[in-house]
């Protein structure tokens, strides 16, 4: 669909809660936006796609959410430059929580089924599969699908939906464990998902995810993590209303530190598992942080505002005193911050990164283009914006000879300044 077709179909609609059905308030505008991983090539063509991108809350459901979103296949698509096994850190997690979720629910399981929703490039699966259990994933994107088949595992390349849920059920029979990282936070169709998920488990089985928690970007300031793919930020407020219309229960929740601060949910038919002390205790805890407010999203906007106007200074001065900046990390969460501030190569002049399809190409909608961290003839710059925020620590220990040359690293989480001053 071209870009203003879909903006005027946009602009005559009336945005409802995709839980709820009530009308959505506009609680934070971030302006004119491209996909967050639309990477582009040269020569760049006209037909970039970009939408006008704001969130809404629902005080009834609880949830915080796009206020309109790109087609999922404009998005999801055979080109899909994000890959899960990128980042060692990231690896090692999969691996713990695989051992863990095993543990705890699959032991006394003789033949345990587990299905991934959007299990990408199998990074958590081949854990699964390794350990012999029977297993699919669900994976839309056909080349990160692609390389979870050359791994061996069962894929369907395709969007998990309630029709994909009765297929399965119906040559596999119920799963024990439902597992999804960072994907239930893109899937519009919640409703159905839920839906297929109670249809999809078996009366004792588990349905564990986890995504990029509305805490912490309200208490963080990282308004970055709003882009088109993250439809929703959910809290356990929201997620326990979600289970509620759908026969189910949320039974525990986990705090998780990937994705600069994420949330596990663990969700069980109604009645059929004890439900842990963690849930009332975060749910009391959000409703102090004022979770449940929508003044808190328009109080959340104005500092979204002051950030970007520090930001802006900061790089200004930084340009005006000639250094050279770059960012670290191609990230999707960056492209909304340089598209709401408005940063172009004036500003930075290059970002750098370690994915091989992201590497040659060019940030969506500013077009800073993307080098090889480890190409040789390469300069270090005087400053870098860790683009990639989120995996702070692993960048810092390993980049420990620049910081010993003096190169300085600056952030917008949760206060744009230095990092290493
Ligand atoms: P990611 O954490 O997936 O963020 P988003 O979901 O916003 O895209 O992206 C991290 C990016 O940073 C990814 O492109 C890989 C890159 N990266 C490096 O280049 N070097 C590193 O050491 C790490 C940890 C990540």
């Amino acid at each position: 669909m071209e870009n203003r077709e879909f903006l005027n179909k946009m602009q005559l609609k009336k945005f409802t809660c995709r839980v709820s059905g009530n009308p959505l308030e506009e609680v934070v505008n971030l302006g004119r936006q491209p996909l967050g991983n639309g990477f582009v090539e040269e020569p760049f063509g006209k037909n970039e796609f970009f939408y006008s991108m704001s969130c809404g809350f629902d005080s009834q459901s609880g949830m915080f959410q796009l206020l309109q979103q790109p087609e999922p296949s404009t998005m999801f698509h055979q080109n899909y430059a994000f890959l899960s096994s990128t980042s060692t850190s990231m690896v090692r997690h999969f691996s713990n929580v695989a051992t863990t979720l095993c543990e705890r629910y699959l032991g006394g399981n003789l033949d345990p089924l587990v299905v991934e929703i959007g299990c990408n490039d199998g990074v958590f699966l081949q854990n699964i599969a390794h350990r012999g259990y029977r297993h699919i994933g669900v994976e839309p994107s056909e080349n990160v699908a692609l390389i979870a088949k050359a791994k061996g595992l069962n894929i369907y390349n395709s969007f998990f939906s309630h029709d994909l849920a009765c297929e399965i059920k119906s040559s596999l029979g119920k799963c024990d464990l439902i597992y999804a990282a960072n994907v239930m936070c893109h899937i519009p169709e919640i409703n159905d998902v839920f839906r297929a998920v109670e249809s999809l488990i078996a009366d004792d089985g588990v349905f564990v995810f986890e995504d990029p928690y509305l805490g912490d970007v309200i208490e963080r300031n990282s308004y970055d993590q709003i882009y088109d793919e993250h439809v929703f930020l959910f809290s356990a407020i929201s997620i326990d209303y979600l289970c509620k219309q759908h026969g189910l229960e949320l039974i525990n929740l986990e705090k998780v530190w990937t994705h600069g601060g994420s949330m596990r949910y663990h969700i069980a038919k109604e009645g059929r598992h004890a439900k842990s002390e963690s849930v009332t205790i975060q749910v009391k805890t959000e409703l102090k942080l004022g979770l449940a407010r929508v003044d808190t999203y328009f109080e959340f906007a104005e500092r979204v505002k002051t950030s970007r106007l520090e930001l802006l200074s900061l790089l200004s001065c930084a340009r005006e005193q000639g250094k050279v900046v770059y960012a670290y990390g191609a990230t999707s969460k960056s492209t909304t911050i340089y598209n709401y501030c408005g940063i172009d190569s004036s500003l930075i002049s290059r970002i750098v990164d370690n994915t091989p399809t992201k590497i040659g190409k060019y940030s969506p909608g500013v077009h800073i283009p993307i080098s090889d961290r480890n190409d040789p003839s390469l300069a270090a710059p005087d400053l870098y914006f860790l683009a990639a925020w989120n995996h702070r620590e692993e960048i810092m220990s390993k980049e420990k000879n620049l910081l010993s040359r003096g190169v300085k690293f600056i952030t917008h989480v949760p206060r744009v300044g230095y990092i290493n001053d």
